[in-house]
């Protein structure tokens, strides 16, 4: 596990854009996981002025998006298909054919479930997958409890996950889904490439734990670390309680 730690949020965004660019200039085929949720907010601004000048080219980028609200799709106020469209995919050149979401609307759950691992399958693995962290240390919508889920499934969400994602609902918890369909921690931790980026006093404690902690089920991040190839970027807000 590599860890850095910038002065501020909008220093590791930054740093993360010109690390995403490179890897595209690179892999321009690269098969990208992304996250939703206000930390990655800085960094897809980053991405969009990049795409604005043509710094970046996600033509033949892949995306697959870790989680998404049962019973929100494409269209959909309060979707994570919404967020991303809103924050990244309107400001860049991805082909809509490479976009892949977990459709919160689908009748069959678990056949959408079934089809989504097959699609990163197909596109060959996912090569990168940038993380954000919940509070209560899930990654995607895994959340603390007593057993983690392997692959790709739908989920309860728990109350302080709900009250998180109030923000994206008017403020208002009583709007935010009760349950959720997400990546599982397998799907997760066959990326080849991770990058947590997670800034934050609120984010704090839960990094001490996923660094230092033991490996629970309790603190779902704490699985990264048996992770080969994880970059974790922090704010020093969210570095201070590391030893
Ligand atoms: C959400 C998402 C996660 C995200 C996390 C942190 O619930 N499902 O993928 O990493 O919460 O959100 P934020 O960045 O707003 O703190």
């Amino acid at each position: 596990m590599r860890i850095k730690v910038y002065d501020t949020p909008q220093r590791a965004a930054h740093a993360l854009a010109a690390y995403l660019s490179r890897a595209i200039a690179r892999t321009p085929d690269l098969v990208l996981g992304l996250p939703t949720g206000r930390t990655p907010i800085p960094l897809y601004r980053e991405l969009a002025a990049l795409g604005k000048r043509r710094d970046i080219d996600f033509s033949r980028v892949t995306t697959f998006n870790l989680d998404e609200f049962r019973g929100k799709g494409d269209g959909d106020q309060g979707s994570y298909r919404a967020f991303m469209q809103e924050h990244l995919f309107r400001h860049v050149n991805l082909m809509p054919r490479n976009v892949h979401f977990l459709n919160g609307r689908a009748e069959d759950i678990r056949a959408e479930c079934e089809r989504y691992e097959r699609a990163i399958v197909r596109a060959g693995g996912i090569d990168l997958q940038i993380l954000g962290l919940g509070a209560n240390g899930h990654i995607g919508f895994n959340e603390p409890g007593r057993r983690l889920i392997a692959r790709t499934h739908c989920t309860r969400l728990t109350a302080p996950t709900r009250a998180a994602n109030a923000a994206f609902f008017d403020g208002d918890v009583r709007k935010v889904p009760r349950q959720a369909l997400s990546m599982g921690m397998v799907t997760i931790l066959h990326a080849r490439r991770i990058v947590m980026l997670a800034t934050g006093s609120g984010k704090a404690r839960c990094v001490a734990r996923m660094v230092n902690g033991p490996l629970t089920t309790e603190v779902p991040a704490s699985f990264l670390q048996v992770h080969r190839q994880l970059d974790v970027l922090l704010d020093r807000a969210a570095a201070k309680y590391l030893r």
